[in-house]
């Protein structure tokens, strides 16, 4: 949520910022701006999109050192006032900030009180201002912005820079990610890994309460305190290149299209043939912990929550431990009772999100066994976890969740074999589920296959203003993320209900005017769901049925067939034909598919 992009070298630092912020539009994408440091700071911001600020930015923009953003409303409407980077009075500070201030609106009352004249209703301008004022007492920049620090509440990753120190960038964190990348005399920041991955693969994550100073020849880290730390860089082996759309129209289709290879490398090495069990060595666990727990508790939030409603009936069906899932914004506020013979497993496709970050948070204060199901390696929550199971799954730049949402569904079923196989899961069911998730990168392309079609589908429903979708026990949390993947990249008002809760209340929405999704899989709630459909064409409603035979002509307008896996991973497909339905309904009411308006990709805020 919200980028930010620093570099200090000898090159020209605008074309680098610009190109970062390209590169983390997907965070955010309301306003953006960026600064340039030489004899002086110079500012460019817009309210728009990187390309508009590029078009902005002169062709004499010159400085080897400078900051950019790419913002996420949070306090002020988009406005080039309200876009980062934001300077302090005398034009010597300029700050870029993720996260929230809370206590901005005391701090601002208490410098405008002193005289200070604000330019924008942004929380961040604070800190602009708070650090021009202790710059002047301290030596130097670093001791000045942890000074200023000092008086925030809140969460923040940032960049400041000062006209005075033209060799230097200072940036902190604590709750918003800031990455550092290393160069050859240079040195780059971000708050994502994909603002640096053209540059550098080396990087360093800094945790929260660290600041560091950057200038051409390095960085040095320091605690919260003051004291030096001390830090082994990573390398990223995600390049550039999975960065672009590979020749598709959006990034969205691209990731759809990319599940077969994205599961593959979720399996790889994972699966044994000769015990029919699952290697997942991440997890820092042996067979007699494994055996002692008694629940397994999920937590993520939006799709992260739904894949783990799919993750708890896998676990449930195949392993027989009760597992449920909550999400982790609600989880982290109820003061949950942290159980010792529970497993609390969290789901995070960034590993940034707050609200998942702050529940994994709650639970180690509580002494709770947390682990971590994530595709960003080095990410905050995989950082503070006991163990987990990475995706592998390859950056997802389209803000709506596709790939990482069904490798978190593999990563679940590879959980529930592993406890399965270590308590009742037979030998011979052990090979049912090995040779299940071997097939499904193959059958997932059959179902690729089919996009024209369901492009011809999605255009007939999407002149409908809203949609139903209802699936039942193991199709529920495919239903629920059907509904979720349409309304996010379509506006198209969607709701997913358990086929069995219809009669309870929504079937007086059904008629001709409502259409519904059904998710119908050849499962032992077969005939059950085929009532389900009599029941909803009774009272005039269209329905397209998603499963795996065409039912009598009378129960459904359209189908459409997929291929059959073992009942306990048919949700995985099933989700497939529902990302291209809302991808082409999306597209035939011309939306913007990759930043769907008031979303953002990491939600680094509460
Ligand atoms: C929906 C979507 C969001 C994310 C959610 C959690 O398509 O992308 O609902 O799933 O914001 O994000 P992560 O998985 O990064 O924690």
């Amino acid at each position: 949520m919200c980028g930010i992009v620093a570099y200090v070298g000898s090159k020209d630092a605008a074309p680098i910022l610009l190109e970062g912020l390209q590169r983390l539009e997907y965070r955010g994408y309301d306003s953006a701006g960026v600064v340039v440091s030489n004899k002086g700071l110079k500012l460019r911001k817009v309210k728009g999109r990187v390309a508009d600020l590029a078009k902005a930015v002169p062709a004499r923009f010159k400085g080897t050192l400078g900051i950019g953003h790419t913002r996420w409303a949070t306090h002020g409407v988009p406005s080039d006032e309200n876009a980062h980077p934001h300077l302090s009075s005398d034009e010597r500070i300029a700050v870029v900030h993720n996260g929230i201030i809370e206590n901005a609106d005391e701090l601002r009352a208490r410098l405008v009180a002193e005289g200070v004249v604000f330019v924008s209703e942004t929380d961040t301008e604070v800190l602009a201002h708070l650090i021009a004022r202790t710059v002047t007492e301290t030596d130097t920049l670093e001791e000045a912005v942890r000074k200023a620090l000092k008086s925030i509440v809140g969460t923040y990753g940032i960049a400041v820079v000062d006209s005075e120190r033209p060799k230097e960038i200072v940036v902190a964190r604590n709750g918003s990610p800031i990455v550092l990348g290393l160069g050859e005399k240079e040195m780059f920041a971000a708050s994502d890994v994909a603002a640096l991955v053209r540059y550098t693969r080396q990087v360093v994550h800094l945790e929260d309460g660290e600041l560091a100073v950057l200038t051409a020849d390095g960085f040095h880290t320091f605690a919260s305190g003051g004291r030096e730390t001390a830090k082994e860089p990573l390398t990223v082996d995600w390049d550039a290149g999975h960065y672009d759309t590979g020749g598709y129209e959006h990034y969205l289709l691209k990731e759809i299209s990319e599940q077969p290879e994205s599961i593959a490398r979720t399996l790889r090495g994972r699966l044994d043939e000769r015990f029919h069990i699952a290697h997942l060595g991440g997890l820092n666990m042996d067979a007699r912990e494994t055996r002692s727990f008694r629940r397994v508790k999920i937590i993520g939030c939006g799709s992260a929550y739904y894949s783990g409603q799919i993750g708890a009936q896998l676990i449930e069906e195949l392993a027989r431990i009760p597992a449920d899932a909550e999400p982790a914004s609600e989880f982290r506020y109820r003061n949950p009772v942290v159980d010792p013979d529970t497993l609390y497993v969290a789901i995070s496709q960034s590993g940034e999100t707050y609200d998942t970050l702050a529940a994994v948070q709650e639970l180690k204060r509580k002494g709770g066994r947390v682990i971590g199901i994530v595709n960003a390696v080095g990410s905050a929550i995989a950082r503070e976890v006991d163990g987990g199971i990475y995706l592998h799954a390859g950056p997802e730049v389209s803000v709506a969740s596709t790939k990482a949402f069904t490798s978190t569904a593999i990563a679940f079923a590879l959980l529930a074999l592993h406890f399965g196989r270590v308590h009742d899961l037979s030998p011979a069911d052990g090979r049912r589920i090995v040779e299940g998730l071997r097939e499904l990168p193959t059958q997932i392309e059959k179902i690729l296959e089919q996009g024209d079609r369901i492009a011809e589908l999605a255009k007939k429903y999407a002149v409908h203003p809203s949609m139903m979708f209802v699936g039942r026990v193991r199709g529920y949390p495919v239903a629920r993320e059907g509904a979720q993947k349409l309304k996010e990249i379509s506006y198209i008002h969607a709701e997913a209900y358990p086929a069995s809760e219809l009669k309870h209340g929504p079937l007086a929405l059904i008629g001709p005017e409502l259409p519904t999704v059904a998710i119908v899989p050849d499962d032992e709630l077969l005939d059950k769901n085929l009532t389900t459909l009599g029941e909803i064409r009774a009272r005039g409603g269209q329905v397209l049925m998603v499963g795996h035979r065409e039912p009598d002509a009378k129960l459904a307008d359209d189908v459409i067939v997929i291929p059959k896996n073992e009942i306990e991973l048919d949700p995985i497909l099933l989700t497939i034909p529902l990302q291209l339905l809302a991808y082409h309904a999306a597209v035939a009411l011309e939306r913007d598919v990759d930043k769907p308006r008031n979303l953002a990709k990491s939600v680094t805020v509460e």
